[in-house]
């Protein structure tokens, strides 16, 4: 009798609990689950669920054009699925009305500018943040927080139409949180283009590093140079399987084209910048070169002719340092590049440029003697700082990938450390800026597991949990040093890359993963703790038909089993 009452007790207790949660979708109040990525810095979870309904309006405060466009952005995501809009309305700052979703901005909130603060209670959403660029990253974790079939765009029951509550301050460690994707080697359309860009976004990412320009193909149209695309963007054919030297190679006899215009160009950097990602174009020099000098034979040492590369690796045949045509011709397609970009960097390559043509050329050894130059590896840094003086006249910064540092580095470059790590402690501990992107950690053209069970990859062996463990800031560095650390970036070279599906397959779950290096506080990471989120987030990747690689079986609970053997 005794345990009747109690049970009766207890029913009634639990029932007014979930009556104070109010609304419908009181059987899930109990079971709240937040499979947020990257993790917020603070989450408080709370009882119950905000629906949406048709009379659900979005709120924002001060009547500022790009709330406005956040708002149409958000009531577009729930469009296809909720079955109606949500209307998107002006409001006064202290705007608090039921069954709202209110955007306000206020520079005094105690936050970095992509920082926000998002209230989710039974009655009401509110999103404050400094700029609209935090109000953005507010709306993508509703986007983590709602059912995956919305990013599906598939059609939901009402009564699934719900986030739940919690209290969240969140805001990122690392100012540059980039993702590259090489078009070089392997051309990807537009629309694809446009996909990566909405799938970074779901991670907070807000760089692409499009990396245009190769040996195997030039993918930018440059109106003043249109041999570029018209001879540069196409190769005759493509190696089959893996490089081991012409001796063994076989190749597919089809010709490989590819390019965007500079239409496409605009709609992908408008289409970014909504997002709130900035596309960082690089064009390649004075290596991986040979797509260009195909098409502008006058631009290399020895005159040509050139072919547009067939297969991988690193070519000797370089942009003459010597000729001053190199330097008109650069300029000239960096005129084009700055006006399609407006980002504030341009990365200009850098990396394995073989010296062997400069030592044998009379051009490059004239310029050597008069420039007062020790060697060819100051050739190159005579380069690149001639470039970047171009570049810094027009407002720009570049980038360049560790070699710049070879020679001297240029006065203002920051430098993309991927040879390791020992590239971004030189240059930080010089007082430059760094993005860290060592092959160990950051190249996702890696297997992720046994390549006896992996389609064919370059290379190198990076499984999931080991770019979660990556963390950017070198220990060799002062606290002051560490201050020039600006994030990290994935890279994806697609020499083994032919499709879209395998592009995906080879960067998520990974991106995910460096997704919370680059946005988490380190003391807040838990791999274990990240698994359980990612199985549940990855439902969204589902959703929208992602071909990412799924999780190891059993992963979370062999993570699980060693922290056991461990405690
Ligand atoms: C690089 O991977 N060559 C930058
Ligand atoms: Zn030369």
């Amino acid at each position: 009798m005794r345990k009747n009452i109690f049970s009766l007790f207890m029913v009634l207790l639990f029932s007014l609990l979930l009556a104070s949660c109010g609304g419908s979708g009181k059987e899930k109040a109990a079971e709240n689950v937040y499979p947020v990525i990257p993790k917020p810095v603070k989450l408080e979870p709370q009882r119950g669920r905000f629906l949406f309904n048709q009379d659900t309006r979005i709120l924002y405060y001060p009547a500022n054009d790009e709330l406005k466009q956040i708002g149409g952005y958000f009531s577009d995501l729930l469009k296809s699925a909720a079955g109606f809009s949500m209307q998107v309305v002006a409001a006064d700052e202290d705007a608090s009305k039921p069954n709202t979703v209110f955007f306000s901005l206020d520079t005094t909130l105690d936050l970095n500018d992509e920082g926000y603060l998002l209230d989710i209670t039974t009655r009401a959403i509110e999103v404050k943040a400094r700029t609209p660029h935090g109000v953005f990253y507010a709306v993508q974790t509703l986007r983590q927080l709602l059912p995956p079939q919305v990013d599906g765009g598939r059609q939901v029951a009402l009564s699934d139409l719900s986030v739940p509550c919690a209290k969240i301050e969140d805001q990122p460690r690392f100012p540059y949180r980039g993702l590259h994707l090489d078009v070089g080697r392997h051309f990807f359309p537009k629309a694809f283009i446009l996909r990566y860009l909405d799938l970074m976004a779901l991670y907070k990412y807000n760089t692409f590093h499009w990396h245009l320009t190769e040996d195997q193909g030039w993918r930018l149209e440059i109106k003043k140079y249109p041999k570029l695309t018209q001879v540069g963007s196409c190769r005759k054919e493509t190696l089959v399987g893996r490089w081991r030297g012409e001796k063994n190679a076989t190749y597919d006899g089809k010709e490989y084209c590819g390019y965007y215009t500079q239409e496409d160009v605009k709609e992908i950097v408008a289409h970014a910048k909504k997002l709130h990602i900035t596309v960082i174009p690089e064009i390649e020099m004075p290596g991986h070169s040979l797509a260009a000098l195909a098409s502008y034979p006058q631009l290399g040492c020895t005159g040509g002719p050139y072919e547009v590369a067939t297969h991988w690796g690193v070519f000797k045949d370089i942009y003459c340092a010597g000729n001053d045509s190199t330097f008109k011709f650069l300029e000239d397609v960096l005129t084009e590049v700055m006006e399609l970009f407006p980002s504030h960097y341009i990365h200009i390559g850098g990396d394995e440029a073989p010296k062997d043509r400069w030592k044998h050329c009379p051009k490059c050894q004239a310029r050597i003697k008069a420039e007062g130059l020790k060697d060819e590896h100051e050739l190159q840094s005579y380069f690149i700082r001639r470039i970047e003086k171009f570049l810094n006249a027009h407002g720009r910064d570049i980038i360049g990938w560790d070699e710049i540092l070879e020679g001297g580095l240029a006065p203002n470059a920051t430098v993309m450390s991927w040879r390791g790590i020992k590239g971004g402690i030189a240059a930080a501990k010089m007082h430059h800026d760094v993005i860290m992107t060592p092959g160990s950690h950051c190249y996702f053209d890696h297997y992720q597991a046994d390549p006896k069970t992996e389609p064919l990859a370059i290379g190198g062996f990076l499984p999931l949990e080991k770019v979660y463990s990556y963390e950017p800031v070198p220990k060799e560095l002062t606290p002051e040093e560490q201050k020039y650390i600006l994030g990290a970036q994935g890279n994806v070279w697609t020499e083994y890359m032919a499709t879209t599906d395998y592009v995906e397959y080879m960067v998520y779950p990974r991106a995910c993963a460096l997704a919370e290096v680059d946005w988490t506080p380190a003391s807040e990471k838990d791999y274990g703790d990240f698994l359980k989120r990612l199985e549940l987030n990855l439902e969204h990747l589902k959703a929208m038909g992602v071909n990412f690689r799924p999780l190891d079986k059993d992963a979370a609970n062999t993570q699980e089993k060693q922290k056991e053997k461990e405690q």
